[in-house]
């Protein structure tokens, strides 16, 4: 059995899909005989030593995991400063790591949080504690620099297509006498990959969605009206995409509902309901809105299997990897072939995915920036590919799992991480 205890936090915006990584790094981690912490709500309980006997979890727990979303350990949003700023914690993360014997070290969330691992490891090495830390990428914005697509994407991805989809036929149903305009919000707040994934839902000039707003095109409202009116006019009904990050021509976001959060983030949401009344206000047309919001982020039961298969694998890798030593390290996903889709797992170096934000590139956006293009649809379909709904329980219900988690007892004093 190898000495020393692996530690394992989300970090960030939960998916669907996150517990099948953290399933994935338990199993691997128990196949190795190695010992796993999990620290209660993200970097937080790693700073507060609360920390839970990820070993315990029963193998059926552990299993169950693969299809119930949320965070099994608890997730946050705290972003550590430099090493200069926030050095006290950085430097009491070393001090809990070396009381529970903390010699790997995986940190499964976006950039910010590679960012967090990055520099872990180099305070790790400047005080000579032997530890390897290893990012495990997660995001359903999709925005990591450096893998082909993030794990919680796909399955994003594929509730977005699919929901679009289906309220679509209802507005077309209902178009003559009533909704004329249907708006749907898609998460993502810098990059427009999962707007970009509601175009799945239909192709063809007449099929919805009819129009879609990225965050990496200014939005110019007075074209965006004399779009809906046309489309009306055309086909009779219009559905359109909007993200939840786009912005006006000066970068201002068209709609912000709260100030900055730990990460310096500011909370988005509502630029469908924003939207909504402008199309009533300036063309008078009956407008219904959705702002799928979390329902997004979470709705496993209509998890696409091609996403479930690869947050398991960076979960796996990310054991490896730090067994196998290699430090400041993020497996990714490389595509091999869009047709038949085929991809692998490599390791690339933390310093290069952290802070960074991949966008929608340009060709995945139509010329007239209101939909996607044909390199785009290649990109994101193997993406929302395959089925992988969790068992239904005889209430109807999925069988999801809360398991109880047990703490480990403290071994140093307390430590207030807003002190
Ligand atoms: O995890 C990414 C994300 O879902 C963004 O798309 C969204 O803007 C944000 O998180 C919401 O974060 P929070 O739950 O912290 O408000």
């Amino acid at each position: 059995m190898p000495q020393g205890t692996l530690l394992y936090a989300q970090s960030g915006g939960v998916t669907a899909v996150i517990n099948a990584t953290a399933a994935a790094v338990l199993q691997a981690a128990r196949g190795r005989r190695v010992r796993v912490l999990g620290a209660h709500n993200g970097i937080l309980g790693a700073l507060r030593e609360d920390l839970i006997d990820a070993s315990a979890l029963a193998p059926a727990e552990v299993k169950a995991l693969f299809h119930t979303p949320g965070g099994v350990f608890g997730s946050c949003r705290l972003k550590l400063k430099s090493l200069d700023v926030d050095r006290a914690k950085y430097e009491r993360l070393l001090e809990v790591f070396r009381a529970h014997d903390v010699r790997w070290f995986l940190y499964n969330g976006g950039n910010d949080s590679a960012d967090t691992a990055l520099k872990v490891s180099r305070l790790a090495e400047e005080f000579g504690y032997p530890l390897t830390c290893v990012g495990v990428p997660k995001t359903i914005d999709n925005d990591l620099a450096l893998t082909d697509c993030c794990p919680g994407f796909g399955s994003a991805a594929k509730y977005t297509a699919v929901s679009v989809r289906e309220c679509a036929l209802d507005v077309a149903a209902m178009a003559e006498t009533s909704t004329k305009v249907f708006i749907y919000e898609a998460m993502g707040r810098h990059a427009g990959w999962l707007a970009a994934a509601g175009g799945l839902a239909g192709s063809g000039r007449d099929a919805a969605p009819h129009l879609i707003l990225f965050p990496e095109r200014p939005f110019d409202e007075a074209d965006f009206l004399a779009r809906v009116q046309a489309t009306v006019r055309r086909v009779g009904h219009c559905v359109v995409v909007a993200s939840e990050g786009i912005r006006d021509g000066d970068g201002r976001f068209i709609d912000e509902v709260a100030a900055a959060d730990a990460f310096g983030h500011v909370q988005l949401g509502g630029v469908g309901s924003h939207l909504a009344a402008r199309v009533e206000h300036a063309l008078g047309l009956k407008v219904h809105w959705a702002i799928p919001d979390y329902l997004q982020r979470s709705a496993r039961h209509i998890a696409s299997r091609t996403d479930l298969e690869q947050a398991q694998a960076v979960g796996r890798a990310a054991v490896d990897c730090a067994l196998a030593g290699h430090n400041g390290v993020m497996p990714v996903i490389v595509r091999d072939s869009d047709a038949p889709y085929r991809w692998h797992i490599d390791i690339a170096p933390l310093e290069r995915i952290a802070n960074r934000e991949k966008k929608l590139p340009k060709n995945f956006i139509r010329a007239d920036g209101y939909g996607i293009t044909a390199a785009a649809r290649r990109y994101l379909s193997p993406l929302i590919a395959g089925e992988a709904a969790p068992p239904y329980a005889a209430d109807g219900l999925p069988a999801y799992v809360t398991p109880s988690l047990r703490f480990v007892k403290r071994r140093l004093p307390r430590f207030d991480p807003a002190g």
